[in-house]
């Protein structure tokens, strides 16, 4: 699930917002859509972009120093007579420049009409929540072939800004809701996309066709089929479950390899929330954040533990890279598609930096990649793949305020001759029954070299 891109969850309400809009014009609207279907006006927009906004907006229009112009959030409205106005008037304080004087009318609609082309993910989504179906309560009891929502009793309905699916109109943690919409592709191409986190009720039609839907075997991941989509607009319809015990949802779509990022995503949480702050709570249980975290690797993934106590786990190696406790995370800075900002610790971690705490055989690091992570038993367990079928399983835990972790370490050959061991940082210190910890190293005892556990704490 980690190995390609973005990971982004559907949690926010927007409408509250309230960036300044241009104002908005039905009649250059239907104008510059219209224009979008014209191969002339799309060829001279392209041309000019590639010349002038790549430069700030990528060549795929993903965004760089300028925000993504493909995605459904937009700071000045995107309708295409605000982004006509937008692109006239400039943002000046921001340091788009006004194209009032060096492109005429034609060009900049001709402009307005390419990104429209190429805009991806959700748009124009309406939702309706229903009743709850009763069958839906025993996942294994929910025929995904048949599943749907259709000709349950309305609770009720609206329709969502920016291509976002925002569950918080629910407000209840259990809640059916069907959404529909337009999907637009930018490129044609297989696209691939998936739930994560869901429930295993859920059904997702493109162009009225119902997609194949496959779950991990642990029903805890849907997986859609891949599928071969062209370049325009599709009809969207997804009909989803959500239960109380699954506390995320995300919806990704992943393009086909030339798109930039190889990614795209239609959970629109994207670039809305330049200024804001979004502190992740931990509850009843852990969370999980894979974010720019400040001073560590891309990919670093952070998890909130409820007593308080926090860690970043790296995804490959396994190790544990940083240590806070108290409050967990602010994501609000890095929500932000163009993401330049890392998120913020909210207390200052007290162990932080690679090599961090990590797993060594005979006194060289373990190769590793992080395969998943899943809740057992509402614990948080990581699993990684070493080679073959051999895999470490990492469990985070507190106990006497003091962070442990658990070490599993299955199908490794002749362990029991080897030396495994735990390098520490200057400041940690290692405990635990499985070994000794000497010179920042805890070296496990043979006999423990599968199943060991330490308590991680600061150094007196
Ligand atoms: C020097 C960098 C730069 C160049 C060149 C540039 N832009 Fe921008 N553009 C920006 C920045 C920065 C913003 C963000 C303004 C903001 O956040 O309010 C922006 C915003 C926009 C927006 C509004 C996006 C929104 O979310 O509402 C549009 C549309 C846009 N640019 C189109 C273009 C086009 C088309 C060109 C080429 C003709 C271009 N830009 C060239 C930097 C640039």
């Amino acid at each position: 699930m980690y190995s390609r891109g973005l990971f982004l969850s559907v949690l926010f309400s927007l409408a509250q917002l309230g960036w300044a809009q241009a104002p908005i014009d039905p009649a250059l609207d239907a104008e510059i859509h219209s224009l979008a279907k014209d191969e002339s006006a799309l060829a001279k927009g392209e041309a000019v972009y590639a010349a002038m906004c790549f430069a700030c907006h990528g060549k795929g229009l993903e965004g760089l120093a300028g925000p993504s112009l493909k995605d459904g959030a937009w700071v000045h409205g995107g309708t295409p007579s605000q982004i006509f106005h937008t692109l006239t008037k400039g943002v000046a304080d921001k340091g788009m420049m006004s194209y009032e004087y060096i492109y005429d009318e034609a060009t900049r609609k001709a402009l307005v009409a390419f990104m429209l082309s190429r805009q991806e993910g959700l748009r124009d989504l309406q939702y309706r929540l229903v009743e709850v179906p009763e069958k839906t309560a025993d996942p294994e009891g929910v025929d995904l072939e048949t599943f749907s929502l259709d000709g349950l009793p309305v609770i009720k309905e609206g329709a969502f800004e920016n291509g976002l699916i925002d569950p918080a109109v629910a407000e209840t943690d259990t809640f059916a809701m069907s959404v529909t919409g337009n999907l637009h592709i930018g490129i044609a191409g297989k696209y691939d996309y998936r739930f994560t986190m869901i429930t295993d009720a859920v059904a997702v039609w493109i162009d009225g066709k119902r997609n194949a839907l496959t779950l991990d075997e642990k029903r805890r991941k849907v997986v859609l089929k891949p599928t071969e989509l062209s370049a325009g607009v599709h009809a969207f319809r997804m009909d989803f479950v959500k239960r109380k015990n699954r506390p995320e949802i995300s919806l990704t779509f992943y393009g086909p390899k030339n798109l930039t990022q190889g990614a795209m995503t239609v959970d629109g949480h994207k670039k809305l929330f330049d200024s804001f702050t979004f502190p992740v709570e931990t509850t009843a249980r852990a969370q999980v954040r894979r974010t720019r975290l400040p001073g560590l690797p891309g990919g670093t993934v952070a998890v909130g533990l409820p007593e308080g106590v926090n860690f970043a786990v790296q995804p490959r190696g396994g190790a544990i890279l940083a240590i806070w406790t108290g409050n967990f995370l602010d994501i609000g800075p890095n929500i932000d598609g163009r993401g330049r900002e890392p998120s913020k610790f909210l207390a200052n971690p007290w162990m932080i930096g690679e090599p961090g705490i990590q797993l060594q055989i005979d006194g060289e690091p373990v190769p590793l990649r992080l395969v998943e992570y899943r809740y057992e038993a509402e614990q948080l367990i990581f699993e990684f793949a070493h080679s073959g079928d051999a895999r470490v399983v990492l469990r985070g835990h507190v106990s006497d305020g003091k962070l442990h972790m658990d070490y599993q370490l299955k199908g490794f050959d002749d362990l029991a001759e080897k030396h495994v061991s735990l390098l520490a940082p200057i400041g940690t210190t290692l405990e635990g029954e499985a070994g000794q910890f000497t010179d920042q190293r805890y070296t496990v005892s043979s006999k423990h070299a599968s199943s060991f556990s330490v308590a991680i704490f600061q150094a007196r």
